[in-house]
């Protein structure tokens, strides 16, 4: 059985305010045995939120990580330096990283092998878009997305990594995938790991994102290659995002 995981991806939203004060509701509303559930926040608010969450079992991610150790590359956040702010988690490859700020399957695997490294938990988002999906383009896309991982990082590095399927038409949108399309798609991946690895396939989280809501998680989180989700919208409302948690 695996472990579900409800992860909020809060994006470029908020204060410093408004993230401790996101953060201290949504740890209001988690029991102290409740696990599998993490936000990924902006780079800023790493160390506050590392702070107020050190005594709650709510696990706080980036989301991104450079894809190079150390050195002259203005701008970047290094693993190490996410690690010292105790990240768990990492997002890599999230579509919003591919399409605005040029990332390549090649540069999301680096940054996934960056992540690892350091024991963060990188959490590799693939997914196509519309007019991938409308070509039936779909599953190349997915798994030439997952396929640069596996062979830069190797099928093992699976072992310590989180999938999360979000289709670029879902994200942001209010369209969502139905529950059947997201399942078929969370299965085709699977079985792609499986023909590698089985035991890593079966151990594997692999999280549905993209306009995930109360109103549609319950059956979203019901389908059997669905263990969770990645949270954008409506992660950046404690009671929604609390709710989600409790539909699994
Ligand atoms: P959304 O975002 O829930 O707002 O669609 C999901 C994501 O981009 O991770």
């Amino acid at each position: 059985m695996r472990q579900p995981l409800i992860m909020g991806n809060w994006k470029m939203n908020g204060s410093l305010e408004s993230a401790q004060s996101l953060c201290s509701a949504i740890m209001e509303g988690l029991n102290a045995d409740d696990m599998g559930v993490a936000v990924c926040a902006p780079y800023v608010y790493l160390s506050t939120l590392q702070v107020l969450t050190s005594s709650s079992t709510l696990s706080v991610g980036a989301q991104n990580v450079a894809d190079q150790a150390s050195g002259a590359y203005t701008g970047e956040i290094s693993a190490t330096m996410l690690k010292e702010m105790g990240c768990a988690y990492a997002l890599v490859g999230h579509s919003e990283r591919r399409s605005y700020y040029g990332d390549t399957d090649e540069t999301v695997a680096d940054r996934f092998c960056e992540a690892q490294k350091e024991g963060i938990i990188p959490v590799l988002c693939i997914g196509e878009t519309l007019a991938e999906r409308e070509a039936n383009e779909t599953f190349n896309v997915v798994n030439r997305q997952l396929d640069a991982v596996i062979e830069k990082a190797g099928i093992g590095a699976l072992e310590n990594a989180v999938i999360a399927y979000e289709p670029v038409w879902a994200i942001g949108t209010g369209v969502t995938a139905s529950d059947e399309q997201a399942q078929e798609v969370h299965k085709a991946i699977r079985a792609r790991i499986a023909a590698k690895n089985t035991v890593i396939a079966d151990k594997i989280q692999i999280l549905y994102g993209g306009s995930m809501k109360p109103a549609n998680a319950k059956g979203l989180l019901a389908m059997a290659d669905i263990d969770g989700g990645l949270i954008g919208g409506a992660s950046l409302d404690a009671t929604s995002f609390l709710e989600i948690y409790r539909s699994i």
